[in-house]
């Protein structure tokens, strides 16, 4: 860090008088006085972005966040003159434009104020970086609320905390720390009911003050690069979270096995004690999908070799787990072993693919293998040929998946933990210094890992996962949280960070469960993966450096409680899989905070703790020790607890009842959960039924359920089947409707419909207009076997 002293502060420089503007297509561009130009681009009627120069020109325009493939589009622009501004209207905001200072202020049609520039947009000039530190401020409204930032490790609202922008390695981090491994420069403002984002796309270390400083304002700044935000109005927040991420873009499909459970430690060695723990796995019947091999299955550390030692034959072992349903994923760091008879070495040497320093000589740091060089991976044929080393690994031994790690860049017994700044990159053709590659390093490289692995894995989908990240990265790659501890207040943590990771777009995001640094006591391993379940992605991960953290190091009732709530996980597969697909075609994030299922209610402008998982199951976790239940807030509508079938009305602080092994989780009324039987791991068992859990409602409700082949991408084609369910019930009628779209014919032929809390007692069912007979043997008046696919059920009491 640079202190003021240091900066020599020359005070702050701004625009002045706008002489006049031009507009071209999509932009309108104000010049002043004093060489700035406000370059304003309309991306879609609720999508603006604000792009500010003070040199009289724009460099080149690029960007590895945007999504270049997605599509835009605008029904209205208007620009008009005024005695003091410049109004440009589009069919859903004004932005005003001051004449005299370039400052803005963005409404609604209704003249609402949205969003207004304190200072606006101002400069430093810096002769320590020999350019500029740009910087915005915007007056904030009383009320105001801030979410969003990526993993931050602080309250959910952001309201009076200032945040920093920078990757960066931190071991067992503590709540409040700045900066922490990802970068994603977008927040969400809320006030008066209204909510909007500001994507401020920046690549050097940035900034950002939520009323932190001064009480009224909210303040962003970078160390370099340009002025370049973008505005989003809602003003729901789901239309905010849905734009952002459209704007830096969304993942594919993961296969379905990756939403499974993994299991991982630093390090299962040598591979006996791998099968030791698969087998065991089996043995105690707790699902489970993935197995991982952390850095010591390599050579020396050398990525892309293994210890023979240790596995003296990767393929076989690799083919063996896979009967058993097990998927072998292993950690590629960035950093390559200066060792001249080191292939991968030798390679990039011959290639002249490592970073440079800017005197010449290639970037040298330590990591696990001692001293590294680190490929360019903001190079274009770096990642080419990086993706080209996952031949052997994906293709030849099997591999199922690849988790890049250290990739902030780290390196070990240095102050700032990464690269000299003066270090050179790429860029995709625009060379810079790593003030403006750093953030940006762990997503290249996780996307060339992305990259190779999808092309060796083909017709099979990849899986990636990375620690470091810069917004857009959730089109190649899956992340976890880094190294958290095993602490009460960690598991308070990993709430919050996946729950904001989730409204930061990158919502394919678990934390090391359990804690990754020292032990934790079985009740908080219990507690943990009671959460952990509800989390997208789902590893138990520790150092290693402490006692074991398999399931079976803890008490039988932990192992218990692991299993029924991983099992719950499993039987959940296609509803999560659902909410998948909802995250990768909209946009729509997978839990949602309360605050962005009820932005209405201001009870929610500060709650933590709860979140919706999709769109109908909502889940608190016990995040205390000795706990018999806890308070919570049950949000807008009614909802079943999930353990006792009690309906419980919303909007209300209530206290839960619960056991140890359970946590309070509702389930929204008229809601339809699918569920598949218990397996092991995915594709264990062919089974001819899904359960359908039906919850009445007096009223409408929607749900839906997607399936496809699970794996491939023949979903792409139109081989999927999303069904559409519509549930209406009253007081004597319950009538479930299933549109279906796609061409994918699902393997089951029957429904198991679990009736719950139905509030008459049955006397006919149709089944697409046809009677059923039934007698007191094949419906119990809670569960109806219906075998071939239906369009209308039709349940009543008439
Ligand atoms: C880092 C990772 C951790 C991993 C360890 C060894 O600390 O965050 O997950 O186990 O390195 O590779």
């Amino acid at each position: 860090m640079i202190t003021n002293t240091e900066l020599e502060y020359k005070g702050d420089l701004f625009p002045s008088k706008v002489t006049g503007f031009s507009k071209d297509v999509d932009s309108v561009y104000f010049n002043t006085d004093n060489n700035v130009i406000l370059k304003i681009t309309v991306l879609r009627d609720s999508l603006l972005r604000f792009r500010y120069t003070t040199k009289g020109y724009f460099s080149k325009d690029f960007s590895y966040a945007i999504d270049k493939t997605q599509s835009h589009g605008f029904n209205a622009l208007e620009v008009t003159e005024e005695k003091n501004h410049y109004q440009i209207q589009t069919s859903k905001v004004i932005c005003k434009v001051q004449k005299a200072d370039l400052r803005i202020s963005l409404t609604d049609l209704d003249g609402q104020l949205i969003l207004d520039d304190e200072k606006g947009f101002h400069w430093e000039e810096s002769y320590h970086f020999g350019g500029n530190i740009v910087k915005m401020s915007k007056a904030s409204r009383d009320g105001e609320s801030f979410y969003g930032m990526g993993d931050k490790a602080s309250h959910a609202n952001l309201k009076g905390k200032r945040v920093e922008n920078w990757a960066m390695d931190q071991y067992a981090f503590h709540k409040d720390q700045e900066p922490l491994y990802k970068v994603v420069p977008f927040y969400i403002g809320l006030h008066h009911k209204e909510a909007y984002g500001i994507f401020f796309d920046n690549t050097f270390r940035t900034f950002f003050d939520f009323c932190h400083e001064r009480r009224n304002v909210t303040s962003f700044w970078a160390e370099g690069g340009e002025m370049n935000y973008y505005f989003i109005y809602g003003p729901a927040m789901s239309d905010v979270v849905t734009t952002y991420t459209h704007l830096t873009g969304k993942p594919e499909m993961p296969p379905l096995w990756a939403l499974g459970y993994h299991q991982c430690k630093w390090s299962y060695f040598p591979e006996s004690k791998v099968r030791e723990i698969t087998g065991k796995f089996r043995e105690l019947r707790i699902p489970c999908d993935a197995i991982y091999l952390d850095i010591d299955y390599m050579d020396g550390f050398r990525c892309f070799t293994w210890n023979k030692d240790y596995f003296p034959d990767p393929k076989k072992m690799v083919a063996e787990l896979a009967e058993d349903g097990f998927k072998t994923v292993v950690i590629i760091d960035p950093g390559i072993k200066i060792d001249k008879d080191y292939w991968v070495y030798q390679e990039a040497l011959d290639k002249d693919y490592f970073c440079k320093r800017a005197d010449g000589p290639y970037m040298k740091g330590k990591v696990w293998p001692g001293e590294c060089n680190f490929p360019d991976y903001t190079n274009p044929a770096v990642r080419e040929w990086w993706a080209g080393l996952f031949k052997e690994l994906i293709s030849d031994i099997g591999v199922k998946g690849v988790w890049n790690d250290m990739n902030e860049p780290a390196v070990m017994e240095v102050p700032g933990k990464t690269f000299p700044m003066d270090v050179r990159h790429d860029y995709d053709g625009n060379p810079c210094s790593h003030r403006k590659a750093h953030n940006i390093y762990g997503t290249q490289m996780a996307r060339a890992t992305y990259e190779g692995v999808k092309q060796f894995a083909y017709p099979k989908r990849p899986f990636i996962i990375t620690r470091s990240a810069y917004s857009g990265a959730q089109k190649y790659t899956s992340s976890w949280t880094g190294d958290n501890v095993a602490s009460w207040e960690h598991l308070w943590i990993a709430n919050i960070q996946m729950q904001r990771m989730s409204i930061s777009g990158m919502g394919f995001t678990g934390s090391d469960i359990g804690g990754f640094a020292e032990q934790p006591s079985g009740e908080l391993y219990a507690r943990w993966i009671q959460l952990g379940v509800f989390h997208p992605f789902c590893r138990t991960h520790s150092s290693g450096d402490h006692g074991d953290q398999e399931p079976w190091s803890f008490d039988v009732d932990v192992i218990d409680i692991t299993r029924k709530f991983v099992e719950l996980r499993y039987q959940l597969l296609p509803y999560l899989y659902t909410m998948f697909w909802e995250y990768i075609n909209d946009g729509v994030p997978m839990l949602k905070p309360l605050v962005y299922f009820d932005q209405e209610d201001p009870q929610t402008h500060y709650r933590t703790d709860e979140f919706l998982f999709g769109n109908h199951i909502l889940v608190c976790p016990i995040l205390e020790p000795n706990a018999q239940g806890r308070r919570m807030y049950l949000p807008i509508g009614n909802w079943y607890n999930y353990w006792t079938g009690e309906v419980v009305s919303g909007r209300k602080e209530l206290w839960v009842k619960t056991d140890y092994d359970q946590i309070p989780i509702f389930i929204k009324e008229g809601a339809i959960i699918p569920k598949y039987p218990v397996q092991q791991y995915v594709g264990e068992l062919q089974f001819d039924e899904i359960s359908l859990d039906v919850y009445f409602k007096l009223g409408k409700e929607n749900s839906s359920l997607y399936e496809d082949a699970q794996d491939g991408y023949d979903y792409n084609k139109g081989r999927y089947s999303l069904s559409t369910f519509r549930l209406k019930g009253s007081e004597k009628n319950l009538i479930v409707q299933q549109f279906k779209e796609g061409k994918y014919e699902v393997p089951y032929g029957k429904y198991r419909i679990n009736l719950h809390a139905l509030p008459f007692k049955v006397k006919r069912i149709y089944v697409d207009n046809e009677r059923a007979e039934f007698d007191t043997v094949s419906f119990d008046g809670k569960t109806l076997v219906i075998d071939k696919d239906f369009t209308e059920l039709h349940i009543t009491a008439e």
